[in-house]
C-alpha cells in the first residue's frame, strides 16, 4: 500500500535533519548530536578548507561552524536549498556574512551568555599578568638567567587603585567589571549606549561616551566589544596613540577590533606599557614582530576555552538545532540583532 500524502508528510517531518559539523566538539555533546540528527562529524578536527565547505553547505540541512570558518558570501550562493539553519558553536559571528545568510532565508544561531564567566577569568588573567610581570618572571626563570631576588628587580605595577577602561560592557564586560572591583581598580566604560542606572551603580561604573576622552585618562584598557563593521580597528593608530604611555591593553574579544601593526609599534616604541593578546587580526597567524617584544603576553585565543564552557555550548547548539527542527524559532537568534 502506498503512504498517504499524511503519511508522507510525518515521514519528512520524522526524518532527522542532516547536520554537518566543521570541528571536533566535546565527546558527550557529539554522541547526543549522533542520537538527536543525522550528525556528520570532524574526526580528526582539521579546520575545514573552502572545498570542503562549499560540499558541506551543499549537503547539510543544518551547518555547526565555528570560528576557523569562513561562511563568505561566495560559500553561501552554492548552499543547497536545504540548508536553513547555521547553529554557530561560539558566540561571535563575525565570520559568517549574516546579510547573505538573511537573503537565502537561512537562520543562524550562536552560543551567548555560557562562556562570559571564562572569558572574563582569562582577562583578569592577562591584566595581573602584564601589570605584574608574571610571564615575563617564568620566561627568566626558564632562561637560567635569575640571580635572585632584588629591591629592584621584576618590579611591576600595583593593580589597587588603578582605572580600568572597559570597551563594551555587555556581558563579559560587565563580568570583568565585578571582578575587577574586587582588585581595587575603579570601573570606566565606553559602550554603543550607556547602561540603566542600576546597572552602572551595581558596577559602580562611569559611562564616557567620548572612547578617545576615555582611553586618555586610563591605566588598563579591556577590549570586550564584538567585532563588527562598526568595531573594526576601533583602536586605530590614531586612538592608540591618545594612550598614556604607563597604560596597558587587554583583548579577549577580536583581533580586528585593534590595529595590530600600530599596536606592535606603540609596544615597540614603548608608548604604552603592555598588552595582553589573547585574540589576533589574522589568526592563526601572529605579528612576527609582537613575538619578538617582551612586553606582551600572547594566548592562543583560550579565553572560553574550558571544558565546561565547550559542553555548554554544546548543549546551547543542540537546543537550538532541535528548537528549529521542531518548527519553532531557536532561542539564540542573531541575524536580527546584529545586522
Ligand atoms: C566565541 O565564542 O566567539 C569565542 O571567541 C570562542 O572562544
Amino acid at each position: 500500500m502506498c503512504p498517504s500524502e499524511a503519511d508522507k508528510k510525518r515521514m519528512a517531518r520524522a526524518k532527522k535533519p542532516i547536520v554537518i559539523v566543521t570541528r571536533q566538539l566535546p565527546d558527550v555533546i557529539e554522541t547526543r548530536m549522533m542520537e538527536l540528527f543525522d550528525t556528520r562529524l570532524n574526526d580528526d578536527d582539521h579546520p575545514m578548507t573552502r572545498d570542503e565547505l562549499v560540499a558541506a553547505v551543499k549537503t547539510a540541512d543544518i551547518l555547526v561552524p565555528t570560528l576557523t570558518d569562513r561562511i563568505d558570501k561566495g560559500i553561501l550562493a552554492q548552499a543547497g536549498d536545504n540548508l536553513r539553519l547555521i547553529a554557530n558553536f561560539g558566540t561571535g559571528v563575525d565570520h559568517i556574512d549574516l546579510a547573505a545568510a538573511r537573503e537565502r532565508g537561512i537562520t543562524v544561531t550562536n552560543t551567548p551568555g555560557v562562556l562570559t564567566e571564562d572569558t572574563a577569568d582569562m582577562t583578569m588573567a592577562l591584566i595581573l599578568d602584564v601589570v605584574r610581570r608574571v610571564s615575563q618572571g617564568e620566561r627568566l626563570i626558564r632562561s637560567g638567567e635569575w640571580s635572585g631576588w632584588g629591591p629592584t628587580t621584576m618590579l611591576g605595577h600595583r593593580l589597587w587603585g588603578k582605572r580600568l577602561g572597559v570597551i563594551g560592557m555587555g556581558r563579559i564586560g560587565s563580568a570583568v567589571a565585578r571582578r575587577a572591583k574586587g582588585f581595587g581598580l575603579s570601573i570606566h566604560y565606553h559602550n554603543r549606549r550607556q547602561l540603566p542606572e542600576h546597572a552602572e551603580q551595581e558596577l559602580e561604573a562611569t559611562y564616557w561616551e567620548s572612547l578617545d576622552q576615555m582611553l586618555a585618562r586610563m591605566d588598563i584598557i579591556s577590549v570586550n566589544c564584538p567585532h563588527t563593521p562598526g568595531t573594526f580597528h576601533l583602536l586605530s593608530a590614531r586612538r592608540l596613540k591618545l594612550l598614556k604611555n604607563t597604560a596597558v591593553i587587554v583583548n579577549t574579544s577580536r583581533g580586528e577590533v585593534i590595529d595590530e601593526q600600530a599596536l606592535t609599534r606603540i609596544l615597540r616604541d614603548k608608548q604604552i606599557a603592555g598588552a595582553g593578546l589573547d585574540v589576533f587580526e589574522h589568526e592563526p597567524a601572529v605579528n612576527p614582530k609582537l613575538l619578538a617584544l617582551d612586553n606582551v603576553t600572547l594566548l592562543p585565543h583560550m579565553g572560553s576555552a574550558t571544558i565546561e564552557g565547550r559542553i555548554d555550548m554544546g548543549e546551547k547548539v543542540i537546543i537550538n538545532i532541535k528548537t528549529f527542527a521542531d518548527g519553532h524559532k531557536p532561542p539564540d537568534r542573531v541575524i536580527d540583532t546584529l545586522l
